[in-house]
């Protein structure tokens, strides 16, 4: 039985096999027994099963699926824990822990396989080449990936609630309001416990659900802000909502437009610019309460502290704290991730951007607290040190802010390296410090897919294709893309007084 890390290949094939195994799924789901689609489903997955076994060379290869997350023997597959949410739901209604795939597979095993996880228990009792929950603890994941595993997990569970809210509201029905307050109450609490990892996972980017990553980032990063601000759990939480669902809007603004490739034109612009009314319209409707803060945020989180920006806010002074938090953990991930128009800023760099509009874009005391909680190289951001070997920083110290605790990811030559963290702020024996930062690098130049770095501490990219940009509004302080509009004129002029009650968080804290 295996319990060790896989090669690469062997991991590439288990990535397959599971999304194999995914969407054979739906199509047992959508036709009848004995439809010759359901046959083609079932061989795919042989070959893949086949490919598998023969990528591992020897012993069986073992998947498992544990708190909603999958792994390939040790390995935790961050990508298909966050994408393959529906399958690994079903996994666990069937009783399934792991998967052990033993020699000459048939295509009566992996028929009964899909069968068993569409609900058909007799799929069980014909399973002769795949073992379920044979292999057992010895072969769990380890415990170096549990605090990753359970972010990551709710993380999943955030994409697929807003996935869930887009249909709802899309097919006028109204969104999981309990739900929604759940889940944030459950980020929160995982941000109190470790902000570090928990920022770590905003590094997350998806082009093919760009958005809904986006939201679920941007609640993250609003909840640590929240934190670092010593606002309590309760307001954190509230805020955090509104960062959750800040650009439900965009359900109504077509995705050729979202995932547009070059220049916009001003009517695509002016489309886009109507989502901060679009979703407090919608979050009015579903919240069943007009009181309810997250109402204000969605409406304002593109409105600046200085009056500027969309929509313009008739009667109101400036846009609530909230509003003013969710403001700039939007902004940063925005530009942190890849538009249409501009590859991703580095993390540091986005966070000097930041910097750059505070007084006028952004509240001041919110940019101060969250330079501070972000570090001088943000959790995220890669490093070179003084040996030449690159890392990822993981942690920051409250104090020796230049010293932060990375994980390596890159040898002095440019290879794979160990995973090993080091704490920059160590010190030899005569007290001098052993490693030094040289320069930050951008991930991007280097080539350097964060995802599964974060959660294995391997080098492999996503399965899923880049598409060549996104469209997302442009930060405050940087250049326009070519065709830029702001249209907020014509958005505001039908804007409604919202009855919102826009000092449910007290004001900052100096
Ligand atoms: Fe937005
Ligand atoms: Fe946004």
């Amino acid at each position: 039985m295996s319990t060790q890390t896989g090669s690469e290949p062997e991991i590439a094939k288990a990535r397959e096999m599971l999304r194999a195994l995914s969407s054979a799924r739906q199509v047992y789901a959508l036709y009848p027994d004995g439809h010759p689609k359901r046959r083609e489903a079932a061989q795919e997955l042989l070959s893949l099963v086949l490919e598998l076994r023969e990528a591992k060379g020897g012993g069986h290869p073992v998947l498992f699926v544990s708190e909603g997350n999958f792994y390939y023997g040790t390995t935790l597959l961050a990508w298909e824990s966050l994408t393959l949410y529906r399958l690994a739901q079903a996994m666990g209604d069937a009783g399934v822990q792991s998967l052990e795939f033993l020699p000459n597979p048939t295509e009566a095993d992996t028929d009964a396989l899909v069968r068993l996880l569409t609900g058909d228990e007799r799929g069980r009792d014909v399973l002769v080449a795949v073992a379920v929950n044979r292999a057992g603890p010895s072969s769990r994941p380890e415990e170096l990936q549990r605090g990753i595993a359970e972010l990551l997990r709710n993380y999943a569970v955030g994409l697929e609630l807003l996935r869930e809210t887009a249909a709802r509201l899309l097919a006028g029905r109204p969104a999981d309001m309990d739900a929604t307050v759940r889940l944030t109450e459950h980020l929160a609490d995982l941000i109190a416990a470790d902000t570090a990892q928990a920022l770590l996972l905003t590094t997350i980017k998806s082009y093919d659900e760009y958005t809904y990553h986006h939201m679920v980032n941007v609640c993250i990063l609003s909840l640590a802000i929240a934190r670092a601000s010593g606002l309590s759990k309760d307001q954190a939480v509230v805020l955090g909502i509104g960062g959750l669902l800040h650009d439900v809007g965009k359900v109504r603004v077509p995705q050729e437009i979202l995932q547009h490739d070059g220049a916009l034109d001003e009517e695509q612009w002016r489309l886009i610019q109507r989502h901060p009314v679009d979703g407090a319209g919608l979050v009015l409707i579903t919240s069943r309460n007009a009181f309810h803060p997250a109402v204000a945020t969605v409406l304002e989180h593109h409105a600046a502290f200085d009056g500027s920006g969309y929509p313009r806010l008739s009667g109101h002074r400036a846009p609530s704290l909230a509003s003013r938090i969710v403001a700039v953990a939007d902004c940063f991930d925005a530009i942190t991730s890849k538009r249409s128009y501009r590859k991703p800023e580095e993390r540091r760099q986005a966070l000097s951007l930041i910097q750059a509009g505070a007084g006028r874009s952004f509240d001041p005391r919110v940019v101060r607290t969250f330079v501070r909680l972000m570090g001088i190289f943000p959790v995220g951001s890669l490093v070179q040190i003084s040996t030449g070997e690159v890392g990822v920083v993981v942690r920051n110290h409250d104090r020796l802010l230049a010293r932060p605790t990375i994980r390596l990811v890159l040898d002095a030559h440019g290879n794979a390296a160990e995973p090993i963290e080091i704490d920059l702020a160590e010190q030899a024996a005569d007290g001098s410090f052993r490693w030094t930062v040289t320069r930050s690098l951008d991930p991007v130049d280097v080539g350097i897919d964060m995802l599964p770095l974060l959660a294995s501490g391997r080098l492999d990219s996503p399965p899923a294709a880049a598409p060549p940009g996104l469209v997302h509004e442009p930060a405050p302080s940087e250049e326009p893309p070519p065709g830029y509009v702001d249209a907020h004129h014509e958005v505001t002029a039908d804007l409604p007084d919202l009855p919102v009650d826009r000092d449910a968080a007290p004001p900052m804290p100096d």
